[in-house]
């Protein structure tokens, strides 16, 4: 590489990010990142499926100006995507969760933030100037969550999500192989891995190994462990939040029609439809696949997020087409910091910004707010409306 190219200048696709990243980041974190469920094809068929909706071309409409502006839960965002909540970010650069937090006021989108997070949801909140939404799993210990919707509520969070599609983890057969536990368990496989990573393991170093800072700061001085299960978690946990929250909730990982109303009808503000990136039930259906049904069941008004796929602006787009009211990428993120740090996770932002808003004109429209299943070319999915 010559000594003035930077590497996000390397950077022309999510996909060309992805092979940076797995160059810079240890094994060890970049399978964490990119791995999936079992045989890990879920993650490839969401990205597949999405690539094969296809949208037609409209012509002589001017579409000089677009708006990506989008309304959602109350607030006005600049764009009609945000962050997916992920665990533990500073694993796979140092300083990720401020990367990510300063991206989102730069952008004024969401930044979900993981209850495993590697930074505080208070420290959080302030490095994103309030731009934060809480993510949070029930784990064995139910009042430890509601500690952490108290702390949330104290620092000012609207916005909780309830991220249920993990009441048991299915075997991830990579982090196995690396050995990859939380915190880390160092042996010769590992250290081998570290040291042939020179730059990751330096700035690590002199970061500090990340923990999961929103256990750390508990009062309750619960130990955050992966493996646990939450296989306790029923309608009567999701009742007990609702009734604890007083800001928007959002239950996340919701797949089936069914469920989607009784959510509703427990009075969750918004569900987003995602099979966590592939990385929960390996024989699922694409996320995109189950999103037109949960849209009709649910009517026109519901507030839906779409996750698990997205890897290009066109995405959000098709997203949006087939019922989302709004979008939140993952793994692309991770791949951009993980390639270049600040650079890269903006690089992969303005590849993804820009092409919503060139899909957006050359389908014909110029705000964003207008897409609807009627940019959609096969006539099947056109007619249903929804
Ligand atoms: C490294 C990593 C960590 C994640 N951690 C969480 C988490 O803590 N909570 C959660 O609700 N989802 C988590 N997810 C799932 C994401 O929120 C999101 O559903 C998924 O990444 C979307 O798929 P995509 O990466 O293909 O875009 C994680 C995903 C990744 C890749």
């Amino acid at each position: 590489m010559s000594k003035n190219i930077t590497p996000s200048k390397k950077i022309h696709s999510i996909e060309d990010a992805r092979k940076l990243a797995k160059k810079r980041v240890p094994r060890l974190m970049f399978d964490f990142v990119d791995g999936a469920s079992g045989d890990e094809r879920l993650c490839e068929i969401n990205s597949t499926a999405l690539d094969q909706i296809r949208l037609e071309p409209k012509v002589l409409r001017n579409i000089e100006k677009r708006n990506l502006k989008k309304n959602f839960l109350g607030n006005d965002f600049n764009y009609p995507f945000g962050f997916a909540p992920m665990g533990m970010c500073n694993l796979t650069w140092p300083g990720a969760d401020k990367m990510l937090a300063e991206e989102s006021i730069e952008n004024n989108i969401p930044i979900c933030v993981s209850m495993a997070s590697s930074t505080s949801l208070e420290k959080m909140y302030k490095l994103s100037q309030g731009h934060s939404w809480l993510q949070l799993y029930i784990y064995q210990d139910e009042s430890f969550v509601m500690e952490l919707l108290e702390r949330a509520q104290n620092t000012g969070y609207k916005v909780a999500i309830l991220t249920v599609d993990v009441p048991i983890q299915f075997r991830r057969a990579k982090d196995e192989k690396n050995g990859f536990t939380v915190p880390f368990k160092i042996g010769p496989k590992q250290f081998f891995d570290f040291a042939t990573h020179p730059r990751w393991s330096l700035t690590t170093l002199l970061n500090g190994i990340p923990k999961p800072m929103n256990f750390i700061t508990s009062k309750r001085g619960n130990k955050f462990v992966r493996s646990e299960s939450r296989g306790a978690t029923d309608w009567e946990t999701l009742k007990r939040v609702r009734d604890a929250w007083k800001g928007k909730l959002i239950v996340k990982g919701v797949m089936s029609p069914e469920d989607a109303v009784k959510i509703k009808d427990t009075g969750a503000d918004a569900i987003q439809v995602s099979n966590h990136g592939g990385r929960q039930l390996e024989s699922a259906t694409s996320s995109i696949n189950a999103l037109p049904l949960i849209r009709k069941i649910l009517g026109k008004e519901f507030p839906i997020i779409f996750d698990s796929g997205i890897r290009s602006g066109s995405d959000i787009v098709r997203s949006l087409a087939f019922g989302a009211d709004y979008a939140m990428i993952g793994r692309p993120l991770m791949y951009g910091m993980g390639a270049d740090g600040a650079k890269g996770l903006r690089r992969v932002l303005n590849i993804i910004k820009e092409e919503l808003s060139t899909t957006l004109g050359l389908v014909g429209l110029n705000d964003i707010n207008d897409i609807s299943s009627e940019i959609i070319a096969e006539k099947f999915f056109k007619d249903m409306k929804y």
